[in-house]
């Protein structure tokens, strides 16, 4: 949905994106980041997030899905674009056509990329501790990457891995990262791209690491990060949406279903047109959201396309309300919610206009 015929919108701060990309590239300036845009570049909108990063020299790129990597293929003929997520084996041939970098993570995977009769690019996935995808055994690994090598048809470019507990158990990540040393060393050649980091590794301990040659930046190229210590980063997304109608309450008047607000005094209340279709979960009616500079609490119960806050003389029919990204954060809202500041921005639907701007300004 591109038009808007209601007023809500996600704004996304694409000098604020790049920045992000900029400060996990000073971490590590011997290291390439690749940016991470599955799932709608968590939200934020992956064409349009790929087309800023490739208007400043970025040629590469990591997704989730098959479809993910075929629509960034769609608009970017000549970038690299691992899919790090799983493959029907009816479907290597769709990746291979549309060179799109393949992640080998099992057997069934790799007996289907050997016996293909097409050129395919791979980079193995391997498993130090977290129990998702990818191979295990060191010995076992040697060899899949040997027999990889030995194929015409198949460029192994990488081996990578990922953490369970980059931002949060240091003694788990630590295994993790010696299990993946002790795989590179059983190797007889190691595969020209070595990537293990995502984005709070990449923060905290990338610099350290002296084995690989790429990082995969997900949550922090949006400004985001799950550390204690938070990284020079600025939140890319901000939600917005402005009062359609606003109501005059009279002592005894009840707000929306079940009726779960009533007024006590003379009270007005904003009507917001965003609700939980929008992602705007009906959790959210403990919050407050932002009109001006100041905090409103949001009352009743949140519907499928509407929302209602209480406000006061200051705030009127057209004023904008901030739902998150200013005075209330990403990670307010992940707190209210009980959940990670990841979820927030990917729960933001596709109702919801992506309008990309520059510095304050819309991206015309
Ligand atoms: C394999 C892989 N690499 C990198 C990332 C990026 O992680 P983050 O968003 O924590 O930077 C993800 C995200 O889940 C992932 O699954």
């Amino acid at each position: 949905m591109s038009n808007i015929y209601r007023p809500t919108w996600a704004e996304v701060n694409l000098d604020h994106l790049w920045h992000n990309f900029e400060e996990a590239q000073k971490q590590n300036l011997t290291k390439k980041v690749i940016p991470v845009i599955k799932a709608n570049a968590y939200g934020h909108g992956a064409i349009e997030v790929m087309k800023h990063l490739y208007d400043q020299g970025v040629r590469l790129c990591a997704v989730s899905l098959l479809e993910e990597a075929l629509e960034i293929r769609a608009h970017f003929d000549d970038i690299d674009i691992l899919m790090l997520g799983p493959v029907m084996e009816s479907d290597i041939l769709i990746c291979s056509l549309n060179r799109i970098e393949l992640s080998v993570y099992d057997e069934h995977i790799y007996d289907s990329v050997l016996k293909l009769g097409h050129h395919i690019t791979c980079h193995l996935k391997v498993d130090t501790g977290m129990s998702r995808y990818g191979f295990r055994g060191v010995e076992n690994i040697s060899k899949v990457v040997s027999n990889l090598q030995k194929q015409k048809h198949i460029n192994l470019k990488g081996i990578f891995t990922h953490f369970a507990t980059a931002d949060h158990d240091e003694m788990f990540y630590q295994k993790q990262l010696e299990q993946m040393r002790l795989i590179l060393s059983s190797l007889k050649k190691v595969p020209p791209m070595v990537h293990v980091s995502n984005s709070s590794s990449t923060f905290k301990y990338e610099s350290k690491i002296e084995f690989t040659t790429h990082v995969r930046l997900g949550i922090s190229l949006y400004g985001l990060s799950l550390d204690e210590k938070k990284p020079n980063l600025k939140p890319v997304m901000s939600l917005k949406s402005r009062v359609v109608q606003v109501k005059e309450l009279n002592p005894g008047d009840c707000v929306g279903y079940g009726a779960t607000y009533c007024a006590t005094e003379k009270e007005r209340i904003a009507i917001l047109p965003i609700g939980y279709a929008d992602g705007w979960i009906r959790k959210n009616k403990t919050g407050h959201v932002q009109f001006h500079d100041k905090k409103y609490k949001i009352v009743g119960i949140i519907c499928m396309d509407a929302c209602f806050v209480k406000i006061d003389e200051s705030v009127h029919v057209n004023d904008t309300a901030i739902l998150f990204g200013d005075l209330v954060s990403i990670d307010d809202i992940a707190k209210r919610l009980n959940t990670i500041n990841y979820e927030v921005v990917t729960q933001v639907s596709y109702r919801v206009p992506r309008i990309m701007i520059k510095g304050d300004k819309k991206n015309d």
